[in-house]
């Protein structure tokens, strides 16, 4: 019986939930430059870009539903006699719209506002634009509470604890090609966890884990909780 699990999940999971992932082909990151659309530079230059930008993701993730794979994990939090904790580089809620609570968006989420000045954070309305005021300190000078390229993810100190307590740590549909992120399987590793890889195919970091399972998330993550709640 496995004790406690930490899940890093990426885009990858939320793909069938209709929401793009960044270096597929048809990626976002192949439609849009993300220098322009994710840094502080490029919010700088063009705060107008950064916001339409984030206003159309936010509306997508809020007309997605969570797939098969979201509930799934919200099933084996439930169920699994140790803590499970979800790591997550996503920004939309689809882990807490399936029931997921025990969530850590370390890049931030599309839901929140941040005011550049004073560092308040709020719910995002549905649309923000440049001239949006703090609701707090009233400066102009809102942005989306996503963690930017050059940007300290959050809840690191949080993260490195669960890695290092981890038992098992498994890696849902992301490429492993963005730090810190990329790292935590090696870290887990090395604190003595059995690290799996659940992906559509083999990410960069494929050879640091001890097993893999590869489809799409919505068929294989639910099979696989099946199988970890049987153990
Ligand atoms: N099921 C499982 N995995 C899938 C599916 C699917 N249906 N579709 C795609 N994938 C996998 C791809 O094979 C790829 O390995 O999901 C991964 C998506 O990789 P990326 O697009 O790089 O997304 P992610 O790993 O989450 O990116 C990390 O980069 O741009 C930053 O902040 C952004 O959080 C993001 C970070």
């Amino acid at each position: 019986m496995t004790g406690k699990i930490v899940l890093l999940t990426g885009a990858g999971i939320s793909a069938e939930s209709g929401l793009g992932t960044f270096r597929d082909k048809d990626g976002l990151w192949t439609q849009y430059d993300l220098n322009d659309v994710a840094t502080p530079e490029g919010f700088h230059r063009n705060p107008d870009l950064v916001l339409s930008f984030y206003n159309a993701r936010r509306k997508n993730a809020a007309q997605a539903s969570p797939n098969a794979a979201h509930f799934a994990l919200a099933k084996l939090a439930q169920e699994h006699p140790a803590e499970v904790v979800i790591v997550t580089q996503n920004v939309d809620s689809l882990h807490e719209r399936a029931g997921s609570t025990n969530v850590l968006h370390m890049h931030g989420h599309l839901a929140g506002a941040l005011c550049h000045a004073c560092q308040t954070r709020w719910d995002a309305p549905e649309i923000m634009t440049k001239s949006d005021a703090c609701p707090s300190c009233g400066a102009k000078s809102t942005r989306p509470d996503i963690v930017w390229f050059g940007e300290i993810p959050y809840y690191m100190d949080e993260i490195w604890e669960h890695l290092a307590t981890a038992d098992l740590f498994v890696a849902i549909g992301t490429s492993g090609e963005v730090y810190p992120a990329a790292d935590f399987v090696q870290i887990a590793a090395q604190a003595g966890a059995h690290t799996v890889e659940i992906n559509l195919e083999p990410s960069a970091r494929v050879s640091d884990f001890a097993e893999t399972c590869f489809g799409p998330a919505s068929e294989v993550v639910p099979n696989w909780v099946t199988s970890e709640l049987e153990r």
